[in-house]
């Protein structure tokens, strides 16, 4: 498509010393730490995408009646990239992500973003922050497009115009250091998504409409919530925002993309690496009546959680309104951990072409 960029990076005296960068990224947590620079383009009707810019971060410019703001007209991208053995800096399937984005785009009856244009953005802004990438192996540079609608009008239709915007942030593991592994709460009273509805775009939505659940799971004790199916409140489907999977030895169990869940890009890298590690994989559902009975007699050895924030995160327990259970840890998450990490950080062979 070839969009003209516009570059208005800081000169060097304007950045930050490097002692206060250090500072700044000494314990970045999960989504705290943004980077110096911004990247935006615009979309209308006439002219497409245009006015490719990066910019010094800054606030950007919003009309009261914004579109987005008012109707929820927002869909969003996580990737993250990473500090390369040679130097180089690799963003984790990017491409996969930018697919993603536009089907999370067409859902919301917003423009599709070109795969192009969202690689661009990212290599634009990783050149224009490349010395926030994070050589330290416990911390990523987080990648995090937003498109919005920004139509100033409260007319119920979508915008007639869009902007993107992709941000960097330093950030460590979701969960801290020394959280995993989790204890999820598994409640009926909300339910995350239903067959035909949002579920598996990337919307921002989807989040605010979990977060009353988050807050009970913290009235729990708990870290995150288990999404049951929202017809019968009986199967397993996601936990917070991540994919889930459960471990019966060496076979492993991930609910099927169902439409309702998020079509995690982690989730696919899980199985995919973990037929290399000799385990098997069956997609199929799981009640929540299966797991605290198979966890219970030790059938179902572990279980864990994954997505680009969580990486891979053991569960330990599982809290319900009249008790709850322990959930095995054993080695396969752990295992994949090491398989899915050696890959984005460039310590084994790129076979798949994972690494853009
Ligand atoms: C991710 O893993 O990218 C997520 O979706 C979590 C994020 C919203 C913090």
């Amino acid at each position: 498509m070839g969009i003209a960029w516009s570059r208005t990076v800081l000169a060097d005296e304007r950045r930050l010393s490097a002692a206060e960068l250090a500072r700044r990224v000494a314990a970045p947590g999960f989504g705290e730490v943004t980077t110096e620079h911004v990247v935006s383009c615009r979309w209308s009707a006439e002219r497409e995408w245009h006015d490719a810019e990066v910019l010094p971060y800054q606030p950007v410019p919003m009309d009261p009646a914004m579109a987005g703001l008012h109707y929820g007209q927002v869909v969003f991208e996580g990737l993250k990239a990473y500090r390369q053995p040679d130097g180089a800096v690799a963003a984790f399937r990017a491409v996969e992500h930018a697919e993603r984005f536009r089907r999370s785009a067409a859902r919301l009856a917003m423009p599709e973003p070109p795969v192009e244009l969202f690689l661009e953005s990212l290599a634009e802004l990783v050149a224009a922050d490349r010395r926030w990438v994070p050589a330290d192996d416990s911390q990523s540079l987080y990648l995090r497009p937003v498109l919005y609608g920004t139509d100033a009008s409260l007319a119920l239709r979508p915008a007639a115009g869009y902007r993107l915007l992709v941000l960097a942030l330093v950030v460590e593991n979701f969960f801290g250091t020394d959280a995993p592994p989790v204890s999820v709460w598994a409640g009926s009273r909300y339910a995350r998504a239903s067959v035909g509805g949002t579920g598996e775009a990337k919307c921002a939505g989807n989040y605010a409409g979990a977060f009353a659940a988050q807050v009970e799971a913290a009235e729990h004790g708990c870290r995150q919530v288990v999404w049951l199916d929202a017809a019968e409140h009986r199967w397993v489907e996601e936990m917070g925002a991540m994919n889930i999977f459960f471990c019966y030895g060496d076979r492993l169990v991930t609910p099927p993309l169902s439409g309702t869940l998020l079509p995690g890009i982690t989730r696919a890298s899980v199985l995919a690496l973990a037929a290399d590690l000799g385990l098997t994989v069956e997609e199929r559902r799981v009640s929540l009546a299966d797991w605290r009975a198979d966890a219970t007699s030790g059938a179902m050895t572990e279980a864990f959680a994954c997505g680009t924030a969580a990486v891979v995160t053991p569960i330990g327990r599982v809290v319900e309104r009249d008790g709850g259970f322990a959930v095995g840890t054993g080695p396969v998450a752990g295992r994949l951990l090491a398989a899915l990490t050696d890959v984005q950080r460039g310590r084994v062979e790129d076979v798949r072409g994972w690494r853009y």
